[in-house]
């Protein structure tokens, strides 16, 4: 009955069966795997921000394909208090970062198109690919006490068939950036192969140096498309908005931006409050955002102390993001360490859920309640200790 764009199976694996039957059984799990601001007091909404959805102009409907002119300039308002430039006429809304992947896959490939995409990375791009018919070709992250692009891999995967390559920065869960040569590789790269630039930066305000990201906002040599939205930014994923921002060269921008304006129309997925609140919401941007840099260096710290105790553990060094990888010892596969940790309610995930090739690695959201965190890393430390 179902389409081949869905899973063959469709049954939860064996860790997300354990976890449903330990939530069953109302175990205290500690869970490090959170990465949603509002289920940890990290919330970004207020009763203000929520007060902004109800205005009158939310109750017309005067629907614009890439969202209402005045939405779009603050977008580019948040990009110009990075000292980026963004025109509000190469602003597209969307509904969540998910949303702008699937209109970039519809508006670059034909079926079957072949997009890059980074590894290890987020997991949520292999389903989205399916589901829209593309394929997905990895090209590897190296480890060597820092993370870099493999840039031969990704020479050997770039060839003429790529529609598009996706960057995320930070990544997640590496928390690795591009740095100046990495980006021009890949800038010369796509160039060559008539491929766009795919660049996620949801997390493009949680680097963890002194140096802002470097954004692919304003690349001008190959069609580009940045995003990032509310989700991050603002710790609101219930508000459901994101972004595009369309950049590269004049002509092949303006033919992408009427492509997307014309699947844009078919969904109007932004509703008109969320639009109409959007100045009141993006403006709380900054407490949040505090709040989150906060809990991050203290979970960090956390982590570095009892990683500290226990030389068979490490942290992987990390630019950004909301996520820290842990090197454990391999004497068990990783997905063994996450159900080994999951009996003693202790939730984190396996390297594999992020397409890490070798064994050894979990991964932990950092923005859990310090509590918890401080008390699922010991515990893991304690099952280190016995391994
Ligand atoms: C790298 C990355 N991109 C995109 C998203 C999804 O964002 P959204 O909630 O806007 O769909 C996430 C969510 O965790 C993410 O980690």
């Amino acid at each position: 009955m179902l389409s081949g764009r869905l899973p063959h199976d469709l049954e939860p694996n064996a860790w997300a069966r354990l976890l449903e039957a330990r939530r069953a059984a109302g175990a205290a799990l500690l869970d490090l795997a959170e990465t949603n601001p509002t289920h940890v007091g990290l919330g970004g909404a207020g009763l203000e921000e929520l007060a902004a959805l109800a205005q009158a102009a939310g109750a017309r409907y005067e629907p614009d394909p890439r969202g209402c002119r005045a939405a779009r300039e603050v977008v580019a308002g948040y990009y110009a208090a990075r000292g980026l430039v963004v025109d509000p006429e190469r602003v597209v809304l969307t509904a969540s970062t998910s949303e702008s992947y699937t209109h970039l896959f519809r508006l670059l490939a034909d079926p079957g198109g072949t997009f890059l995409v980074p590894a290890p990375s987020y997991p949520l791009f292999e389903p989205l690919a399916q589901l829209e018919g593309v394929t997905l070709r990895p090209y590897r992250l190296a480890w060597d006490g820092a993370w870099h692009l493999d840039t031969d891999s990704l020479e050997r995967a770039c060839g003429d068939d790529v529609r598009g390559v996706i960057v995320v920065q930070p990544n997640h869960p590496t928390g690795s950036c591009l740095d100046g040569a990495e980006r021009e590789l890949l800038a010369a790269l796509c160039r060559r192969h008539g491929a766009a630039i795919v660049a996620d930066e949801v997390f493009g305000d949680f680097t963890r140096g002194a140096e802002p990201l470097a954004s692919f906002v304003g690349e001008a040599r190959v069609p580009t498309f940045v995003l990032s939205g509310l989700s991050k930014v603002c710790g609101m994923p219930q508000m459901k908005l994101g972004w595009i921002v369309v950049d590269g060269p004049p002509a092949e921008r303006a033919t992408a931006l009427r492509g997307l304006e014309w699947i844009a129309d078919l969904f109007l997925s932004v509703s008109t409050p969320v639009q109409v609140a959007l100045p009141r919401l993006l403006a709380a941007r900054g407490p949040f955002q505090a709040r989150v840099r906060e809990r991050l260096a203290r979970n960090l710290a956390a982590l570095g102390r009892l990683v500290a105790a226990r030389p068979e553990l490490e942290v992987m060094a990390a630019q950004g993001g909301w996520a820290a990888v842990l090197r454990v010892p391999r004497l068990r596969s990783d997905e063994d360490w996450a159900l080994a940790l999951l009996e003693r309610d202790v939730v984190v995930h396996p390297g594999h859920f992020y397409d890490f090739t070798d064994e050894g690695h979990l991964v932990l959201s950092l923005i859990p309640e310090p509590d918890v965190f401080h008390a699922g890393v010991a515990r893991i430390a304690e099952v280190a200790a016995v391994t």
